[in-house]
């Protein structure tokens, strides 16, 4: 079991707490805060346990330049309105500097404080030793908390555990409950839901998930790639034509371990990649060679609607069909729907399947919204994360 703060004395002491404040903006106003608020928990304890608190995160991928559209002062800001304090924010093009250091050291207990996004340092992303105890000596202990980005080995979300010690923070202690607890000891029946668009970007995920399973439930492009190794016309559907082998050795291996896997059995075909395509509804053996598939159909639906009704664990990574555009969400819709009416534990991974989720106002009918994308797929593969493997054990 990992330490959490709860473990540690904080009372007095700089807390570095690193957060995945990665979240989405449009003309520098954030479009979606769920990853600051997943960390409020964290930051209000050590705020009433007395603790001076340094939060630092990168926002996008400035390559280890002083980008200033990739500033964190909208992430101060919003952290003020929800804390209902005056969050310290010093943006510096070196994220640590003497005012920042100086900032640190003035600190009183329950002040808040936000470093410049770390990724403005090239030394971030090197793993560089220097940067990492730069910000470690800026405070006493460390405190994981930044799941989204814990499949980093980054000065700030691993090489600063070399100088602090480490502990992970109520976000991190969650992520790991659910989704380790899931694909760990599941209770059962366990189905798994896989979507999106490659059947390439998940085939670690699926490899692991079938050890564990009891379903595999597919759709979303990646649907297509199977058919065509199960010998299906596709028409002009997406293929990931590297990986047909791979999905009919899939196919094989659900066989042969018992696991009941789940294709489409009807889709919804569209003459062109737009929300405003003619389309035709056809079971899978019947899909016109002029037309693509964009969405699961409705026996699809109800097919997967009595497997996800009868399971007791559900972990969802992926959505059915091209979601964004509303002609095309009914499936993902419909899933959604179904999980939320579920008597299981359901885990949706980040990225896509959680915006879905958030899109149709069912987030919380879910009971846990994994606030990490690559690091849950990373989590689900059975990776060991460089950013939680750096936090102690008890
Ligand atoms: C994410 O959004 O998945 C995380 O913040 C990690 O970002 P990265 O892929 O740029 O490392």
């Amino acid at each position: 079991m990992k330490k959490t703060i709860r473990d540690i004395d904080v009372k007095g002491k700089k807390v570095l707490v690193r957060c995945d404040f990665n979240v989405p903006m449009q003309d520098g106003v954030i479009t979606d805060d769920n990853r600051i608020t997943a960390a409020m928990p964290t930051i209000s304890y050590l705020k009433e346990h007395g603790a001076k608190v340094i939060l630092m995160s990168h926002m996008g991928r400035p390559k280890g330049q002083p980008k200033m559209e990739y500033t964190l002062q909208p992430v101060a800001d919003r952290l003020s309105q929800l804390l209902g304090q005056d969050v310290k924010f010093v943006s510096s093009p070196v994220v640590v500097d003497d005012a920042v250091r100086a900032a640190a050291a003035e600190l009183a207990e329950g002040d808040i404080m936000l470093l410049e996004n770390v990724r403005f340092r090239k030394e971030e992303t090197d793993n560089d030793a220097g940067f990492a105890k730069d910000l470690a000596d800026l405070a006493e202990i460390f405190v994981q908390e930044a799941f989204g980005t814990a499949h980093r080995a980054h000065a700030s979300t691993a090489g600063v555990a070399d100088y602090l010690p480490a502990v992970s923070g109520f976000l991190i202690e969650k992520e790991v409950k659910f989704l380790g607890g899931a694909v760990d000891e599941p209770e059962r029946p366990f189905v798994a839901i896989m979507g999106g668009a490659k059947v390439g970007d998940k085939i670690p995920v699926i490899e692991n998930l079938l050890k564990k399973v009891d379903a595999l439930i597919i759709g979303g492009g990646m649907a297509y790639t199977f058919y065509k190794a199960m010998g299906f016309e596709i028409g002009k559907s997406i293929l990931d034509a590297d990986n047909i082998d791979f999905a009919k050795e899939l196919l094989e291996k659900a066989e042969a371990a018992g696991v009941k896997m789940l294709l489409p059995i009807d889709v919804v075909c569209a003459d062109a990649f737009s929300n405003d395509a003619n389309t035709v509804i056809v079971d899978r053996d019947q899909m016109p060679a002029d037309m693509e598939g964009l969405d699961i159909g409705p026996k699809t639906v109800e097919l997967y609607r009595e497997t996800l009704l009868a399971a007791k664990t559900v972990v969802w990574n992926g959505p059915m069909g091209v979601f964004e555009m509303p002609n095309f969400a009914v499936g993902t819709k419909a899933i959604a729907e179904v999980l939320a009416e579920a008597d299981a534990v359901t885990i949706i991974g980040g990225g896509d399947s959680a915006a879905a989720v958030e899109q149709f106002g069912l987030a919380d009918k879910m009971t846990h919204i994994s606030t990490g994308g690559g690091a849950s797929l990373e989590f689900l593969e059975g990776k060991v994360l460089p950013g939680i493997a750096v936090i102690e054990e008890m």
